[in-house]
């Protein structure tokens, strides 16, 4: 289906919606008008292509509360913790929309739950206060089917959060703090963007065999000999990466999901699945100008199992027709060590206070409520159901508030199995345990040691025939918010549930 055929497809069920009525009592800190179009951008050499793009437009607030825009992302929007923030959202798209805040705790009305989607032309009025820990957060669509197809054609940016603890670490900043969103997309022979979805990529995930970083291609780093925080984010649909230097230096990891860790961390390399969020630091302090590295991603087997009848996939996984399948190898970003600058940075060797929970002190701690990822008919199934707009499931009631033990079982019998990217609105978890059925072996041996389990995380890799355990604060506010795989094709085919906070 070509781009056209894909706009032309009705929006079924989705209304259009006025502006909420903005409350007089907040104050805001940052105003922001949001505007989602479809735009036009340089991307390869040769003609422009269209997209949907976000711009931003500051109304109130600190200058360089909005960064400069990355080619046809969304700009990285800047909030310090505590900042009460109001956004207005104008959907000028020819189909229906709404923005979800990822990793941010935020009240229902904020969250961008699919049955908030507005029509084109409709607008909609955020407002919540930033609560979360200073880190690398993101903004993207999420009307219900439509959500891998937007983000895709461009509606993804950071947001960036900062906070005092972050402040005192020290850490390379301005032109030294370098926000990194990977992606890969496929392009005809015209540079016009293509998303299919056919059934297959429904069930696969899609794959293109470009790789973007920041909206480019082939993108080089200039950079001089001295310190860099460099915050990866994978923007994309369905593709794992681990990410490592050419010259075998460990990847230095500073920050995960939900900010900071303890302390640095030294990795062989990072596996970062999609929606997740990486902070690094790269000491070219040491370096000579001339100097030149690359940032790959290596090869992993990714297999797709299905059961009676083998493996699907070669030396990474299926490719859906992209030609680089999930774990291929290919280089990602290079980096030119241009000028010599004064070095002399010192990491700390403590970043932060991540205040972890004990698992004690969850509301279950002998009994984790059990959440099954599984293939039936054809489809992705969450907790032994598919996403309907509106129902919630007993085992998908919580305490606004409350910390549980969760278990994600990438269910060990299913007839078919893939690795999840597994999120969950509305706040951050830590990873207790991974548990692996046998068979788990090639997959985990290969990306295990990249995994950031140390760290806040919002979205966890679940390996196929693992449980993982996790522990989860849900949102202080009463609600309605959605968990979901987030390899987006899974996701808008079904793969996502309500859960309640009550
Ligand atoms: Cu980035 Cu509902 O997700
Ligand atoms: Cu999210
Ligand atoms: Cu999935």
């Amino acid at each position: 289906m070509d781009r056209r055929g894909f706009l032309t497809l009705p929006l079924a069920g989705i209304g259009g919606r006025l502006l909420a009525q903005q409350d007089e009592a907040f104050r805001p800190d940052v105003e922001i008008d949001l505007t989602a179009a479809p735009a036009e951008h340089r991307i390869l050499p040769g003609n422009l292509t269209k997209t949907f793009s976000y711009t931003a437009r500051l109304v109130r607030g600190r200058p360089g509360t909005i960064g400069d825009p990355i080619g046809f992302l969304g700009p990285p929007l800047r909030f310090r913790r505590g900042d009460k923030v109001r956004i207005r959202l104008f959907n000028k798209l020819p189909e229906a929309t709404i923005v979800h805040w990822h990793g941010l705790n935020v009240p229902e009305k904020a969250d961008g739950h699919p049955r908030l989607a507005i029509a084109p032309g409709g607008e909609y009025l955020y407002e919540f206060e930033v609560i979360d820990r200073a880190g690398l957060y993101w903004y993207h669509p999420h009307p219900h089917e439509h959500t891998a197809s937007q983000a895709y054609w461009g509606l993804a940016g950071p947001v960036i959060v900062t906070d005092g603890e972050e402040a005192a670490a020290g850490l390379p900043s301005g032109e030294r703090e370098i926000p990194l969103v990977i992606q890969d997309r496929n392009f005809d022979a015209r540079q016009q963007l293509e998303y299919v979805t056919n059934r297959m990529e429904l069930m696969h995930g899609f794959l293109g065999d470009r790789i973007l970083v920041n909206g480019a291609p082939d993108r080089e780093l200039t950079l001089g000999t001295a310190a860099y925080r460099l915050r990866f984010m994978n923007g994309s649909n369905s593709r794992i990466y681990k990410l490592a230097w050419s010259n075998g230096k460990p990847m230095t990891v500073i920050g995960s999901d939900g900010g900071l860790l303890a302390a640095p961390r030294e990795k062989p390399w990072l596996t970062l699945a999609p929606g997740q969020r990486a902070d690094t630091i790269l000491d070219l302090s040491g370096s000579s100008v001339g100097e030149r590295l690359e940032l790959r991603s290596l090869p992993f087997p990714a297999p797709m199992t299905m059961g009676g009848m083998g493996r699907m996939g070669g030396i990474g996984g299926p490719d859906g027709g992209s030609g680089l399948g999930n774990g291929a190898p290919f280089s990602v970003l290079r980096v030119h060590v241009a000028r010599k600058e004064a070095g002399g940075f010192k990491l700390p060797a403590r970043l932060s206070e991540p205040a972890f929970k004990a698992t004690r002190a969850a509301v279950n701690p002998g009994a984790p409520r059990q959440f099954s990822l599984s293939f039936m008919r054809m489809q992705w199934y969450l907790n032994g159901a598919r996403f309907e707009m509106d129902s919630v499931r007993q085992n998908e009631i919580f305490d606004a508030g409350g910390t549980y033990l969760l278990e994600l079982s990438n269910s060990p019998q299913g007839m078919m199995q893939m690795a999840h990217p597994m999120h969950f609105h509305g706040g951050q978890f830590q990873v207790v345990q991974r548990i692996s059925a046998s068979g788990t072996g090639p997959m985990k041996d290969a990306l295990a040691d990249g995994f950031l389990d140390e760290g806040w995380l919002d979205t966890v890799l679940v390996l196929p025939g693992e449980r993982v355990r996790i522990l989860m604060t849900f949102p202080r506010y009463k609600g309605l918010y959605l968990y979901h795989c987030h390899t987006l094709e899974h996701e808008d085919s079904g793969m996502m549930r309500n859960f309640r906070t009550v």
